[in-house]
């Protein structure tokens, strides 16, 4: 499956509440989410995401498998410091341990590096989630 990142457009909130829309993906995800996750409740974000970027706040990603929308991959900036960003990631549930993640986080490191000029890539997980901690260490942190 060819993996690629594309900025977050409005017409994608109907595949991400899709994804988001499953108990497994939402366990170690915001849990304030309502369940299951209305497309609007995504759509309504999507502005904010095009304001984020355009200030260079964050970076909301679709990650694409063959075109398809199998997850979201974001790079964001909460301390505001200019050259560290967190990275953040799901994935649709049918698509897990394909390798996709660890795919699309090499390629956001790669655009935060050579096209933001990031100094650093961080991410916090926690001890309940090992896949996640296996993608970062995969992916070389
Ligand atoms: C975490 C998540 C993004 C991983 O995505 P993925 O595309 O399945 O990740 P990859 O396939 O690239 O790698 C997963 C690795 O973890 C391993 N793994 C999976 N479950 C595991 C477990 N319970 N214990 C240990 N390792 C585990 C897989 O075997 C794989 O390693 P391998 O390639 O050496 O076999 C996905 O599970 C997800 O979307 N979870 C819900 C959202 C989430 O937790 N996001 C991160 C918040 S910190």
């Amino acid at each position: 499956m060819e993996i690629s990142l594309r900025k977050i457009k409005t017409s994608d909130a109907k595949y991400i509440a899709k994804i988001l829309s499953n108990k497994e993906v939402l366990k170690t995800l915001d849990p304030k989410h309502p369940f299951p996750v209305p497309i609007d409740y995504v759509k309504n974000k999507i502005p904010l995401d095009k304001e984020n970027w355009k200030k260079g706040s964050a970076y909301k990603f679709v990650i694409l498998g063959d075109d398809k929308v199998v997850g979201q991959i974001s790079l964001y900036n909460p301390d505001k410091n200019k050259k560290s960003y967190e990275v953040g990631y799901f994935i649709g549930y049918d698509y897990w341990n394909k390798g996709i993640t660890t795919n699309a986080v090499k390629q956001i490191i790669e655009f935060g590096f050579k096209k933001l000029n990031l100094e650093k890539v961080w991410s916090v997980v926690p001890k309940r989630n090992p896949a996640s901690i296996k993608v970062l260490k995969k992916a070389g942190f």
